[in-house]
């Protein structure tokens, strides 16, 4: 539909796809509901997923990012074994195989020729693959044996948004009807707490003139800027940091908070800004530990948290959802914080140097 890629009113497409996220991600609960308004996944690939005894995710880039946490909710929610892994190391340096694998390949555009790389592996050695795709028809999706859709409309800026935010529903809803498959129900509502994701995203996306604020205050003359987090705060904190770089050429790398004192902490100097995540409540005093261990060592820390968690010098608030869902929403501000910040540097937010939306050589 050629009205879905037009601008509109807005200046930049990473601006209106990051504002699509509350509605792709109804669109995707709708579109993975049966007419009870259960979840439902092809019973074929709910199959393959259960008779796997590990499954590989092989991604690059953001869509890695999203696998990193989709590893989360599959291990989780179905008690399978996962390794993810980046396409292009995976065709050189193939991992020992499981006896009965299966390999997920995330894509937003179903092009990436990393990742069609170790497809064309997998099935020369006889294996089942799933691609999880923005595009149907696309090389990997015919390709694979299953396909699931993201359902996210055309994404036409080169830094990845809304088809990150679309990865992790579609993963969540995957693992979370593999795992029914096995008899393992969630304790919670799925559809429902993916709705209430929906809503704070909307609240997020009202929020931009603070979002504007905080990359004036952090990122406008910075020359680099690190991102700390715990568990699935640290997978956030690297797609946070890819996007930061991507746009606005701002040295940006994500670390896990308990690593930074083996390496990291020594490039910290007076004001260099520290994006600290703070989403997760069992893992909450030790990143807060890390942030006053480079606060000491004069960074300038902005702590991103949780309804319910947050402290006194908090920087930003999400609204709350299930835990296990909260990269769904942490990951808003940080798009919205490279955007500004890419905005204020005078980058090309959507079409930034020597990057190609879908990367078609290897
Ligand atoms: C390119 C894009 C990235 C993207 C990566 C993987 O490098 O610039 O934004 O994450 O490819 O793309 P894919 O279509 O496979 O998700």
């Amino acid at each position: 539909d050629a009205s879905d890629i037009e601008k509109g009113t807005y200046p930049h497409y990473m601006l209106k796809e990051i504002d699509e996220q509350p509605l792709v991600t109804r669109k995707i609960i709708q579109k993975y509901q049966d007419e009870n308004g259960s979840l439902t996944i092809d019973s074929n690939i709910i199959s393959a997923v259960n008779d796997a005894d590990r499954i590989y995710i092989v991604a690059a880039g953001t869509s890695y990012h999203a696998g990193l946490l989709g590893k989360q909710f599959i291990e989780s929610w179905t008690k399978i074994p996962v390794e993810v892994h980046v396409a292009s190391e995976f065709s050189y340096n193939m991992p020992i195989l499981s006896a009965n694998p299966l390999f997920i390949f995330i894509t937003q555009s179903g092009e990436t020729a990393d990742s069609r790389a170790v497809l064309v592996q997998v099935k020369e050695l006889g294996y089942k693959a799933l691609t999880i795709t923005n595009v149907q028809g696309s090389t990997l999706s015919r390709e694979a044996d299953y396909t699931l859709l993201l359902h996210a409309g055309p994404e036409i800026a080169v830094a990845s948004t809304k088809a990150y935010t679309a990865q992790l529903s579609v993963l969540a809803i995957l693992a979370a009807v593999a795992g029914q498959g096995k008899g393992l129900n969630l304790e919670f509502d799925l559809v429902k707490e993916l709705g209430i994701v929906a809503n704070a995203m909307e609240v997020l996306c009202d929020q931009k003139e603070e979002m504007e604020a905080i990359a004036r205050e952090y990122l406008s003359t910075t020359r680099n800027c690190f991102f700390i987090g715990r568990t699935v705060d640290y997978y956030v904190g690297l797609e946070g940091a890819l996007k930061l770089k991507e746009i606005s050429y701002i040295q940006a790398e994500g670390f896990a908070g308990g690593e930074l004192k083996h390496g990291t902490i020594a490039l910290i100097e007076n004001g260099t800004p520290i994006i600290a995540l703070a989403t997760q409540e069992h893992v909450n005093l030790s990143i807060r530990g890390n942030v006053k261990e480079v606060v000491a060592r004069g960074a300038n820390p902005c702590i991103i948290t949780m309804k319910g968690l947050e402290e006194e010098d908090d920087r930003f608030v999400l609204p709350p959802v299930h835990e296990a869902l909260s990269p769904l929403v942490s990951v808003i501000p940080l798009q919205l914080i490279s955007y500004y910040a890419a905005l204020h540097r005078g980058c090309d937010v959507d079409k930034p140097r020597n990057l190609a939306k879908s990367v078609t050589v290897e």
